[in-house]
């Protein structure tokens, strides 16, 4: 991928980055998933985990250790990811029926503890597009999220802020006991993202 010398130069000056460098974590966003996680106590032994939008993989090695011993991490991309050691990984869209259904094989049809997502669309620089999209997949993913979460469990899933943040919230407030909304510091100042929390689903 080809990349401009401002992004190179932040990279490499980038607190978050070089700290995944030493501690071989594959992506910065690591440590957005490790902030919320100590915050929220959201992994645990035996958990069983869904990763979507896992690619590169920094959350997959974060959650995949902490679910030990006993627990499940299935991630999906629709780009490939280099193998993580107890990370069972399916190729495919998030949108795409047929990814869904690999995971329930996968799961063993046993239901899903925590749903974790940091999937965003490819960004165009233009706000309401960004936005729009951005929304449309977090959609899909509470999709997803409700028909393979176990009654109690969780879903954290990333966001853009816009207009229809408070519409999206609301949604989960109908399903989940407790609805957070969170900004790690690793998460720039200059990014939109935020991440929202769902605790305690409600079937
Ligand atoms: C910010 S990256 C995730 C980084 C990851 N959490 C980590 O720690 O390495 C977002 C990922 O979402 C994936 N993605 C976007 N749309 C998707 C879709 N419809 N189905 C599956 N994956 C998707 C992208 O391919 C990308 O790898």
């Amino acid at each position: 991928m080809k990349r401009n010398k401002s992004w190179v130069h932040r990279q490499n000056n980038d607190h978050y980055v070089k700290s995944a460098r030493k501690e071989n974590y594959r992506s910065r966003a690591v440590y957005k998933l490790q902030e919320i996680d100590e915050k929220d106590r959201l992994i645990r032994p035996g958990m069983y985990i869904l990763d979507l939008g896992a690619a590169p993989g920094g959350w997959s090695q974060y959650a995949s250790k902490k679910i030990k011993p006993g627990g499940k991490l299935i991630a999906i991309d629709r780009l490939e990811m280099t193998d993580i050691p107890g990370v069972e990984f399916i190729l495919g869209d998030i949108l795409d029926e047929q990814t869904f259904h690999q995971c329930i094989t996968l799961s063993g049809q046993r239901q899903i503890d925590l749903v974790i997502s940091d999937i965003a669309p490819n960004l165009t620089g233009i706000r309401d597009t960004d936005q729009a999209r951005s929304l449309e997949l977090a959609k899909s993913v509470v999709d997803v999220a409700f028909k393979i979460l176990k009654p109690g469990g969780g879903l954290l899933i990333k966001l853009f802020e816009g207009s229809e943040i408070d519409a999206f919230r609301n949604e989960l407030t109908s399903k989940f006991q407790r609805v957070m909304v969170r900004k790690p510091r690793a998460s720039r100042d200059s990014s939109r993202e935020i991440y929202m929390l769902g605790c305690g689903y409600e079937i």
